[in-house]
């Protein structure tokens, strides 16, 4: 049963969610010095366990080793100078370092959630794991405080300056305190990723995003010996209707070409069917509430923008609190929001971009797919095209 009066925890920051952007905001204040705790509904496992995108940013690597999370992303992560853009059944690399000198690194986003936690363990951070958070308080004025119910149904109270909606898509912290005047922008997708793991060698050196009649395909990486790969497919899709030899075959239609490209296939451990959708949440704060990530924002993966602008937000609401310590002023805290939905709308464009150029939509007028094609042509075939491509994929430079 839960007790009747709640155990009272007193600290600066209130981070609710422990996914890589509330558990990245918590390392880097408690490096400053910023007391701070954690609280996540999921457990440990559950989070390492859920497969999400895999690319990171130039600037996202600098962000974790600079700030002595672990090395581990450069020794095990995988540095890619380009993609590969395939349509009319002909590939299309473009070499990100010849074209903008920069690369990003492959390494799955539940990886950076494993070296965070780790970093946090480490140094004696508190993070609360499967803990709900049930209310949040006072947020308009300078002790906001919320209050978590734990595994044993026992209830605590966070009292705080600061609380940081790190909570995901769903986020309780969006939901659940008003804000008068806010708005929330949104486009639904009439399709969803059908995302698989499989144990096979690479099929290809780069990544290739492929636009095919059939609908877009991704061929991705893990590592020499997993490979993950996405097939565009209907939102309601039953995972159970696909056996490995219809997916096979699903995603080799999509990439096929008279060059032969031949994805290389083997056993299939992991099926699911991800949805998506682009959103923002504006204004970001409210009062002594601030979003980062999901919660405020989502992108589709086509441009594997969602994790790297979570831990841009980190870095500009970081930078904002440790002032707001350091000088006792607010007024980087205030122009949080402004700052990081700049670099938010440029993810949503090229997110929105991309996902339009390369998929099909179900009730494909021709002119459309024709029109999606001649974009790619216009991309492709000019450096102009290809330079803005790499550089919004590569990453902006942080704010
Ligand atoms: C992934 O490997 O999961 C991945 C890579 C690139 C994307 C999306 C997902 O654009």
């Amino acid at each position: 049963m839960p007790s009747a009066s709640p155990t009272v925890v007193r600290t600066r920051v209130g981070i609710i969610g422990g996914g890589p952007a509330g558990l990245l905001l918590s390392h880097l204040l408690a490096k400053a010095g910023i007391e701070n705790i954690v609280v996540e509904s999921r457990d440990h496992e559950t989070i390492r366990n859920t497969h999400r995108a895999g690319i990171l940013e130039a600037g996202s690597v600098d962000l974790l080793t600079g700030s002595g999370v672990d090395g581990r992303v450069l020794v095990d992560g995988d540095e890619h100078a380009g993609i590969d853009l395939r349509f009319n059944g002909e590939s299309h690399p473009l070499d990100f370092r010849d074209l903008v000198d920069a690369t990003v690194t492959l390494y799955a986003q539940n990886e950076v959630f494993v070296d965070l936690a780790a970093a946090r363990q480490r140094d004696g951070g508190d993070v609360r794991f499967s803990c709900e958070v049930t209310s949040i308080s006072d947020v308009e004025t300078e002790h906001p405080s919320f209050t978590f119910t734990d595994a044993e149904g026992a209830t605590t109270e966070v009292r705080c300056d600061i609380v940081v909606g790190a909570d995901g898509s769903r986020s309780f912290s969006r939901r659940n305190v008003e804000v008068p005047g806010h708005q929330d922008f949104k486009v639904e997708y009439p399709f969803a990723w059908f995302g698989i793991l499989t144990e096979a060698p690479k099929s290809s050196p780069e990544l290739v995003y492929a636009n095919s009649p059939h609908g877009f395909a991704l061929i991705s990486q893990r590592s020499d010996t997993v490979q993950r790969m996405y097939f565009q497919c209907d939102p309601a899709e039953d995972v159970s209707a696909w056996s490995d030899d219809r997916i096979w075959s699903e995603l080799q239609r999509r990439v096929d070409g008279p060059d032969g490209f031949e994805l290389k296939t083997g056993p299939i451990f992991d099926k699911t069917v991800l949805g998506f959708r682009s959103f923002v949440r504006e204004p970001l704060s409210h009062g002594r509430l601030f979003l980062a990530g999901d919660a405020g924002h989502t992108v589709p993966p086509t441009g594997a923008k969602g994790l790297n602008l979570a831990l841009a937000d980190v870095k500009v609401l970081f930078e904002a609190i440790d002032s707001f310590y350091s000088t006792g002023s607010d007024t980087l805290l205030e122009g949080y929001s402004d700052l990081a939905l700049k670099r938010v709308w440029k993810a949503q464009n090229f997110s929105y971009w991309m996902t339009s150029m390369l998929h099909t939509p179900p009730d494909a007028n021709p002119f459309l797919l024709r029109r999606a094609l001649g974009e790619l042509e216009t991309v492709t075939s000019s450096r102009f095209g290809q330079q803005y491509l790499a550089e919004s994929y590569t990453g902006w430079p942080h704010a």
